[in-house]
């Protein structure tokens, strides 16, 4: 009996890039002349970034931030702590978080307020994938993707105990019987 769970598909990498597509193409509307940065937060975000950025075709810059994972239960957002910082100010700058998948909401309520308190010219969120019946506080997101069940997400940058980031559909696990 095999110990590894049963993956299946959720989004299809066809209906990925179709969604990736308009995302761009409303990221493409609002920021064409304001050399956006666009932070992508590690490491889950790594390949919805790769593909939204080969969408855009205007100048912007990319940065990274990491922040520490909380454990199930009782964490709020003033626990986490910032892991690896942006190499450059925000100050004055047109940021846009880009995101894998907005779960508690604690992650993205934690870092916007980090991010905020440096004074960007403006400060927006785009995530692919939004389980809000999992949310535990209110995230806006500007550039929403698409909406996922309450299921183990994994593929498309993704994990399940650092597996499965590869796959290249946007897939679920089911519990190991
Ligand atoms: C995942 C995901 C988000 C966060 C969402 O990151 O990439 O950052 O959890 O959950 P939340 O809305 O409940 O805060 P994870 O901590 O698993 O790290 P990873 O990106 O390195 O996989």
């Amino acid at each position: 009996m095999s110990s590894e769970p049963e993956v299946k598909v959720l989004l299809s990498r066809q209906e990925i890039a179709a969604t990736v597509n308009k995302m761009a193409a409303d990221i493409s509307r609002d920021y064409r002349d304001r050399n956006p940065l666009l932070i992508g937060i590690l490491k889950g975000s790594f390949i919805f970034l790769s593909d939204l950025v080969r969408q855009l075709d205007f100048p912007l810059e990319i940065d990274f931030v990491a922040i520490s994972s909380y454990g199930r239960g009782r964490t709020t957002p003033g626990e986490l702590k910032v892991l690896h910082r942006l190499k450059s100010p925000i100050k004055g700058r047109h940021v846009v978080v880009v995101e894998d998948i907005v779960d508690t909401g604690l992650s993205l309520a934690f870092l916007m307020g980090y991010l905020g308190k440096r004074k960007p010219a403006s400060l927006k969120l785009c995530v692919f994938a939004d389980k809000p019946s999992r949310r535990r506080v209110p995230v806006t997101i500007d550039y929403p993707g698409v909406t996922v069940p309450d299921k183990f997400i994994v593929g498309y940058g993704l994990d399940w105990d650092e597996k499965y980031r590869n796959l290249p559909d946007l897939s679920y696990i089911e519990p190991i019987r």
